[in-house]
């Protein structure tokens, strides 16, 4: 291995500050430290989280590299890593699993202690191996993807089969599996039952493909934007709405539509308003609502408390309540069994170069996922 153990200079996508665009810089990438590992990334898929960071409104720290969706191959390996080898191909986790904490002992648990959820930017041991123009760059979420090369714990790295297509894999990385495992492992969706999905984005229409596989009989999406329409027919839907032809909430919509029969409802967008709205959504008794779109850092939710008084669910999940080391190497061979596919999603593929423009097909609504490719 020429490069282990060396300093790696390479193109990285650096966010200098919130609120400005992309800048394609060259980055020094520093040799793994015990329990890391470098990575080349191969393909990487742009999440709306990568946005809200842009946004500003998740916390992290800047100049920072984003990106968390990606298939990559392990370039060298730190002292006492045991998991991976140099030419393994794997996929980074944001949420990472390093079954000792709590979540990750409980059968239930997957929000393991050691995510960067609250955006420290640095890895386990504390500090960056990212520098720019002599600058310390952070990392975001452990993984940090819009880059040639990246380093992450140990933790936060699944070895998937080398058989895997990096460019549609990396979907496995967050979008699909995030959306997917809402549906199946924390809405638990029924057979036979109704589910309600706001937000046909790449992870809203992954929810879908989990309602469907979970023999949902009616799967309705609500979307701004007609034009996610059909994509959203074509994973599962049954029929879309959109909140600018109403004047009164969705939930009354959806409960007329339905005969008041929403078993399952889903929010894919990442507002307050249609977090509460989607709860509404659901049956007042048995009704199960919940909450997949990231929470903006700083707001805070009033609601009527008689939603949940009636008997409503509401529940949160990170990353589909998939636990992560575990499941997405499964994933991963249930993909190439063919048990979903992942084109429906991949609206476009672009050169790494060409990242703004990726976020600008995000921004106007033409894409679902962008996937860069390196
Ligand atoms: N929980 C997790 O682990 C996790 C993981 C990945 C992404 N997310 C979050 O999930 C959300 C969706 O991600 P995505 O990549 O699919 O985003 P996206 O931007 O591609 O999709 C969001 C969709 O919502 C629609 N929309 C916006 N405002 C609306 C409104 N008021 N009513 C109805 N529709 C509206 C948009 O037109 C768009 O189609 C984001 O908030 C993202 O941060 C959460
Ligand atoms: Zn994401
Ligand atoms: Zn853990």
């Amino acid at each position: 291995m020429g490069t282990a153990g060396k300093v790696i200079k390479c193109k990285a996508a650096v966010l200098w500050e919130p609120k400005k665009p992309f800048s394609i810089e060259e980055m020094e990438v520093a040799p793994p430290k015990a329990k890391e590992v470098r990575i080349k990334i191969l393909a990487t898929g742009i999440c709306r989280t990568d946005d809200h960071v842009i946004k500003g409104t998740i916390v992290a720290k800047y100049p920072v590299i984003v990106g968390h969706e990606a298939t990559g191959i392990v370039e060298s390996i730190g002292e006492g890593v045991t998991t991976v080898k140099p030419g393994d191909k794997v996929i980074p986790l944001f949420l990472p699993q390093c079954r000792e904490c709590n979540a990750c002992r409980n059968p239930d648990g997957n929000f393991c202690i050691k995510s960067d959820i609250t955006g420290h930017g640095v890895l386990a041991e504390g500090t960056t191996r990212f520098t720019c123009k002599g600058k310390p760059v952070y990392h975001f979420m452990g993984t940090s993807t819009f880059t040639e090369y990246t380093v992450v714990d140990e933790f936060a790295l699944a070895k998937i089969d080398a058989a895997a297509p990096p460019e549609k894999v990396c979907l496995i990385g967050c979008g699909f599996s995030t959306g997917y495992g809402a549906a199946i492992k924390t809405g638990k969706v029924t057979p036979g039952s109704t589910c309600a999905v706001f937000g046909l984005g790449g992870v809203g229409l992954s929810v879908i493909m989990g309602c469907k596989s979970a023999g949902a009989a009616r799967i309705i999406g609500i979307d701004l934007n007609k034009n996610k329409f059909e994509k959203a027919m074509a994973v599962g839907a049954t029929e879309c709405i959109s909140p600018k032809d109403f004047t009164k909430p969705i939930s009354e919509v959806l409960s007329e539509m339905t005969g008041n029969n929403v078993g399952y409802s889903f929010e894919v967008i990442g507002r307050l308003d249609t977090m509460v709205d989607a709860l509404a959504s659901c049956h007042m008794n048995y009704g199960t609502s919940v909450v997949v779109g990231a929470p903006p850092s700083a707001d805070m939710l009033t609601y009527n408390p008689m939603l949940l008084f009636t008997g409503r669910t509401w529940k949160g999940c990170i990353f589909g309540g998939w636990k992560s080391r575990d499941d997405v190497p499964k994933l991963v061979t249930d993909f190439l069994a063919k048990k979903f596919d992942l084109d429906l999603l991949i609206t476009h593929v672009l050169p790494f170069r060409n990242i703004q423009e990726g976020f600008e097909l995000l921004y106007s609504g033409q894409s679902i996922r962008t996937v860069l490719t390196f």
